[in-house]
């Protein structure tokens, strides 16, 4: 007898390259269903991500799971231009061709359909966001009642104790929409933070996603292998320890892996801010619980965020492995 999914799922993404392996992962799982994947600017536009996510599923026999379009710019502040150089210009790695694939949009935001989602199953759905934060801050501003309506949210964005990753104190998904994610830590959700504290502990090695190419001998595994290597070249170029092993960091990934398996990870609860401007804009702050702060904007109406700061990075390695090594695979439609 199988068991129904614990994880109900909608995954909100930016893809980009970590976030298609993200997606693998999640389709893969045995835990994890996932009913919808809402799109935001990020890695790349959003007409790019939809466009991605579309071909993704397509490619893994999942063209039935909906995909919306979402933000295509920060809530306040100016966007800038997608970072084609860590993402390839098309955010997967510029694949030299793409199959033709049938699968069409959801004509609904993805703020919309988080929020018909969640009224549908009230207390049910987990959302996992990866990108920047706009498309939830909207559903909050359509249904205040969403931290209610959702089970959970767990985020990959932001950075307590490690540096930034495009300031010296911020990483890119909150850099891109500060206020969407100030917003979303602090409306009260049910929320896990996966950030660089952990994501830079774990290096994935381009050679797993090789084998794993080799093993399905299948389009969609092919198309990530490709994508990875792009992203790993990126990656190598900037940091030694990754460059030892010709990898990239999991980011994305690590953020079901969070869900599925919480017991990997170590994390501290206390509320987190989210600086708006400035030199520190995009950095993430937490408030330690044991010291009293006299300033405003930390009191007891800010809700917990539980942070991950350590991660059993071997582990994590060999789940992600073995997730995508399983017999999850369609026929291309
Ligand atoms: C995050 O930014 C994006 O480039 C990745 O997809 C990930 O979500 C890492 O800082
Ligand atoms: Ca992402």
């Amino acid at each position: 007898m199988t068991h129904p999914a614990p994880h109900r799922v909608i995954y909100d993404t930016d893809p980009g390259v970590d976030d298609a392996m993200a997606l693998y992962y999640a389709l893969a799982h045995p835990d994890i269903k996932v009913l919808g994947v809402t799109t935001t600017f990020g890695n790349v536009t959003v007409a790019q991500a939809a466009c991605n996510a579309l071909y993704l599923l397509a490619l893994a026999g999942r063209g039935e799971i909906p995909v919306t379009q979402g933000v295509a710019a920060p809530l306040v502040k100016r966007g800038e231009a997608p970072p084609q150089h860590i993402h390839g210009a098309d955010g997967l790695g510029n694949l030299p061709r793409r199959v033709v694939t049938n699968n069409k949009l959801d004509a609904r935001t993805s703020a919309q359909f988080i929020v018909d989602m969640a009224r549908q199953h009230p207390g049910e759905i987990t959302v996992v966001a990866v990108g920047p934060l706009g498309n939830l801050a909207l559903a909050l501003a359509v249904e205040p009642q969403l931290p209610r309506l959702l089970r959970k949210v767990v985020t990959m964005g932001g950075a307590v104790l490690e540096p930034g990753n495009v300031s010296p104190v911020a990483e890119a998904n909150i850099w891109n929409d500060p206020h969407a994610a100030d917003a979303v830590f602090t409306a009260g959700f049910d929320l896990t933070m996966v950030g660089l504290d952990v994501t830079h502990q774990v290096i994935l090695p381009v050679s797993q996603f090789a084998q794993i190419a080799r093993h399905h001998q299948h389009q969609a595994t092919d198309t990530l292998h490709h994508a990875v290597a792009f992203y790993a070249n990126f990656y190598s170029n900037l940091y030694p320890d990754v460059a030892a092993i010709h990898g990239c960091f999991g980011h994305d990934v690590l953020a079901f892996v969070a869900l599925t398996n919480p017991e990997l990870f170590s994390t501290e609860t206390g509320r987190v801010r989210v600086a708006l401007d400035g030199l520190a804009q995009g950095q993430t702050m937490l408030r330690r619980k044991d010291i009293h702060y006299p300033q405003t904007g930390w009191g007891p109406e800010v809700p917990d965020t539980q942070v991950c700061i350590q991660v059993q990075s071997p582990e994590c390695k060999a789940l992600i492995e073995s997730t995508l090594m399983s017999a999850w695979l369609g026929a291309c439609v």
